[in-house]
């Protein structure tokens, strides 16, 4: 067994947690929308035709922001296609993903799913085929409170109130040669600005995010954030960052290791929005949404019919290996709550995602649900840092990778205390001591777990063998906590103050 230690203190605070780091996605794509969120005649359908089954999953998740309705759709995408009665919509070929979208669900639709599922819409307008004027009347239609066209074209939609969207993605990988109408950083800059600007004067209350490279191997990468951010800085929030992983070479310690490089990812996303804010010598932060994330490659070559609607498409199954993975680069993420305010797990349903269904029957739970589910529920408040002295290996891609990675937050209002940690041995546990240097009276009252399972076990419908369990507490003498992290385990040891110091 190894041994490692922490040392957590509440002056180790990184930052807030922003609630909304527990984003998702949903897409028009696959069967994300269509026999994922939203299909009528299904016995769990509601009276919207909005799964039950899977309300009750996303509830479970407490997914505070579900970006929406692309991705790749979106640069093609005439949001008016989407609203007023269904049987006057059109059918469009989606160039995105070469089917058919029967607009058969549209924004206020979503925006109704939102309500029940008890989220908010991060939506993004379309900057590939269309531009600043149907962003803006979009705003206008969404926010406005009436006494204009659009605004009362939504109440004459049977939408009285306005649905006030607070956050607006200004496109999608805008510098993707897969994208619809693509651009170069300087013609995206522009238009974004212009965009914004439009969509701020139309309801000052809302953000924007500029679209930043579609991943860190973007030929572009860097220059691209820099070049349009300098254009945009004074009318836009955030910088969007898009990451997923995959393990098609096998190697699990050197996929496991990659959140090394998706740390360096973020830092350097950070230094490029300071760059920009150091030289114009502007007032103003840009943070940081990392609005794509995720493990993506099981299904990279699943046929499909071409024009057909809501093909299943993008349906990667998960594996155990694949959990650890996703909370490691959640805590990675969270390292960086100062900055990141913003991310979503690409995608919710279906396509690339935690929860999965059958057009028809059941729904289960993959194993990266897991992870993301014990994040945002307990991983709330402030994120400390905690200081980890860990064995380190090699491997094929990167040199010295800490077998730990970890993170803790701090609740103060409840007074509870949550640590976090994946370990990355295959085959040696860990004996973990975790000095608190500040918390007197804090005691373990729930040790989660996942471990013991083969690296390529996966869940279906018939069995949902990746699962979490409860170990024993960890034992606390003096201030300090010692726990067993079994080899290759996703880790959440639970605090909360039993006694106050003067009673
Ligand atoms: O999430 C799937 C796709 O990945 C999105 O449509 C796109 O933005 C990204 O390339």
């Amino acid at each position: 067994m190894m041994k490692a230690k922490i040392t957590l203190a509440r002056e180790f605070k990184i930052g807030e947690i922003d609630k909304r780091i527990y984003g998702s996605f949903i897409e028009h794509l696959g069967r994300a929308v269509y026999g994922g969120i939203y299909e009528p005649g299904h016995i769990t359908a509601d009276e919207d035709g909005f799964r039950r089954d899977v309300i009750e999953l996303v509830n479970e998740l407490n997914v505070p922001i579900v970006r929406y309705p692309g991705g790749n759709f979106v640069s093609g995408y005439n949001w008016e296609d989407g609203v007023g009665a269904v049987e006057n919509r059109p059918k469009r070929l989606d160039l995105a993903w070469g089917t058919t979208e029967p607009n058969t669900f549209g924004t206020n639709e979503f925006m109704k799913w939102c309500q029940k599922a008890n989220t908010e819409c991060m939506m993004a307008v379309n900057l590939g085929t269309r531009g600043a004027d149907e962003a803006r009347n979009l705003v206008e239609y969404m926010n406005h409170k009436g006494g204009s066209a659009w605004a009362d074209l939504r109440k004459s939609h049977g939408f009285e109130k306005p649905w006030d969207v607070k956050l607006w993605c200004l496109g999608n990988e805008m510098d993707g040669r897969w994208q619809m109408c693509a651009k170069t950083a300087v013609d995206y800059g522009k238009l974004a600005n212009e965009t914004s600007k439009m969509m701020k004067w139309t309801d000052d209350r809302i953000e924007t995010v500029l679209c930043g490279s579609s991943s860190r191997s973007s030929p572009t990468f860097g220059e691209w954030e820099a070049q349009s951010l300098d254009i945009a800085y004074d009318s836009v929030d955030y910088v969007s960052l898009h990451q997923y992983y995959d393990n098609k070479t096998d190697d699990t310690p050197s996929f496991l290791a990659k959140t090394l490089e998706l740390e360096e990812f973020i830092y350097t996303v950070i230094c490029v929005c300071d760059y920009i804010k150091a030289k114009r010598r502007s007032p103003k932060t840009i943070n940081l949404s990392f609005d794509e994330w995720n493990v993506w490659y099981h299904s990279d070559f699943a046929p499909f019919e071409r024009w057909s609607c809501a093909p299943p498409r993008l349906e990667d199954i998960y594996n155990f290996e694949d959990a650890l993975m996703i909370g490691s680069m959640i805590i990675t993420i969270l390292r960086h709550c100062d900055r990141i305010k913003i991310a979503c797990l690409a995608q919710l349903v279906n396509v690339i995602a935690p929860i999965f269904t059958q057009t028809g029957g059941g729904i289960f739970k993959q194993t990266i649900y897991y992870p993301f589910e014990h994040m945002s529920n307990f991983g709330r408040g402030v994120a400390l840092n905690p200081i980890i002295t860990c064995d380190k290996y090699d491997c094929k891609e990167f040199t010295d990778v800490p077998y730990i990675e970890s993170i803790a937050t701090f609740d103060e209002e409840n007074e509870t205390l949550t640590l976090f940690a994946v370990n990355k041995s295959l085959d040696e546990g860990q004996e973990l001591t975790v000095n608190m240097l500040d918390f007197d009276g804090y005691k373990p009252f729930e040790f989660i777990s996942m471990d013991g399972y083969g690296i390529k076990d996966e869940n279906s419908f018939e069995c949902e063998k990746v699962k979490p369990h409860t170990n024993e507490l960890p034992v606390i003498d003096g201030g300090v906590m010692t726990a067993n992290l079994k080899p290759f385990s996703w880790n959440v040891i639970r605090l909360q103050k039993i006694f106050s110091k003067n009673s």
